[in-house]
């Protein structure tokens, strides 16, 4: 169904290309239901225009594994204009062929078992720090919360930064993040033009810490300080441009994307009662003053399961960029040069035929015996494939799984009423009201690890 092609008599793709040059960009940004209302309209795959191209919807584990596979052969990466420009060109994220491979093996550094584990204490004591906060607060709107909680635990194992979200670094990020998904209109009053300044104030700052950091003979054990030891195959270091663009990248990748997967477990988990119980009997086989280590925590293989369908229900990357480099033929449409394809990652992970009731939040499917996500590959891609598969995908797994453990322990939760829990969807998705909360300690005495 997925090939070059041949005859080059196939039709494009359904769908309705816009406007000329903005197309369909404003109601890609502001309805939620975007996606969906074109794939009950058009089927399969639909074409639109955003962000200036004319852009291929395509889901499915087939379709999926066809473009993830097909890096620089058919397809490179292309984000919209808005988010390129602000990643910087010398974002991993941004760069292409073998300068991304080879940089991508330098960056792979930070993120090695060895370093990770090192990372675990700093997860723990600010994991405990931001439970110490909100258990005082009682009841209080959880998602921005969340956010800062996932920025601090970013800038400090990534740059070495101490409450980065209460800092101008964490005012400067949100009008940042702010303008990545935005019509890439330069001006004052925009988001975009706004986040442009902010880039700046950003990179100002981490080069200062990056100079800062090279005037000390050691040059510590955070990601930064790996990346400006490391070098590529022919012994070059990174430049301090390059530097500041990958940093604010792992900032950006390692704090929004993971805002969003822990926001959704603590709903669920919320929402499902039996789903709490067995995580929390889970919890009480672990001795409660054994620290937690990448043993313990591959143990929890409950926890594993639970986190595994947060991210296939309501994956925090909602899907990837591509530009098409070459014709290929998808489905029996064929998508010309020049073209865009975006690869729907939640779309793939309602796939009935593989996810039986897939709006249902279920986590016995990931169970060791069902097998599901190993029927087809490709038809589970949260951290998405191929030669560009998340960076970060361990680094997010630990932080979910320490977050998980330590809530669970110690603590409960109770949905507040009166609020709206659908999910605005872009960038990342969140609730709409942002998750508000009654959280407090378990009593002494009812924790399930007390005997
Ligand atoms: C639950 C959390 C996360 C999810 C769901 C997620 C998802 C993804 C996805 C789907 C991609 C591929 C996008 C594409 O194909 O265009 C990606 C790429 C990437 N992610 Fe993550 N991510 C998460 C956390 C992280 C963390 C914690 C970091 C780093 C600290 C990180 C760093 C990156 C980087 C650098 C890339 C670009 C890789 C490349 O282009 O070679 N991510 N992520």
């Amino acid at each position: 169904m997925t090939r070059s092609p041949s005859s080059g008599s196939l039709p494009f793709p359904p769908g309705n290309l816009g406007l000329p040059l903005i197309g369909e960009t404003v109601s890609f940004l502001r309805d939620p239901d975007f996606a969906d209302k074109r794939h009950k309209r058009y089927g399969d795959i639909f074409k639109t225009r955003l962000f200036g191209s004319p852009t291929v919807y395509l889901s499915g584990a087939e379709a999926v594994r066809f473009v993830l596979l097909n890096e620089d052969r058919y397809f490179v990466n292309r984000w919209p204009p808005s988010t390129s420009m602000l990643l910087g060109p010398a974002s991993l994220a941004v760069q292409k062929g073998s300068e991304h491979q080879q940089r991508r093996k330098l960056l792979a550094q930070a993120f090695q078992p060895r370093v990770l584990a090192s990372y675990i204490p700093t997860m723990v004591a600010m994991t405990q720090h931001y439970c110490d906060r909100w258990e005082q607060q009682g009841s209080l709107t959880w998602y921005p919360e969340l956010r800062n909680y996932t920025l601090d635990i970013a800038c400090k194992l990534i740059v070495g930064i101490t409450d980065g979200s209460r800092t101008s670094f964490g005012e400067w990020f949100g009008s940042w993040v702010g303008g990545l998904f935005s019509v890439p209109l330069p001006f004052p009053w925009t988001n975009f033009g706004q986040a442009l300044r902010s880039r700046q104030l950003l990179l100002h700052e981490i080069e200062r810490i990056i100079k800062d950091r090279q005037s000390q003979p050691d040059m510590g054990q955070d990601a930064l300080g790996l990346l400006i030891q490391a070098k590529d195959e022919e012994g070059n270091c990174l430049s301090i441009e390059e530097l500041k663009d990958q940093i604010l990248t792992l900032l950006f990748a390692g704090h929004e994307t993971l805002t969003s997967a822990i926001a959704t477990f603590c709903l669920k988990v919320a929402q499902y009662p039996t789903v709490l119980t067995k995580l929390r009997i889970e919890q009480a086989q672990f001795q409660p003053d054994q620290p937690l280590t990448l043993e313990s925590l591959k143990q929890m293989e409950y926890l594993e399961q639970v986190l595994k369908e947060v991210l296939r229900i309501l994956p925090p990357v909602g899907g990837g960029f591509r530009e098409v480099i070459q014709p290929c033929e998808i489905k029996g449409y064929t998508i010309p040069k020049g073209w865009s394809v975006l690869y729907e990652i939640g779309r793939t992970h309602q796939d009935s035929q593989i996810y039986p009731n897939p709006k249902e939040f279920d986590p016995e499917r990931f169970a060791p015996t069902g097998g599901t996500d190993k029927v087809k590959p490709f038809s589970y891609v949260p951290f998405g494939g191929g030669i560009r598969e998340c960076l970060g995908k361990e680094f997010a797994r630990l932080e979910m799984k320490i977050f998980a453990a330590l809530l669970l322990r110690n603590y409960e939760w109770t949905l507040l009423p009166d609020q709206n829990l659908d999910f605005v969807m872009v960038p990342t998705p969140r609730p709409t009201d942002g998750l508000k909360v009654q959280f407090r300690p378990i009593p002494t005495g009812q924790r399930t690890n007390d005997q």
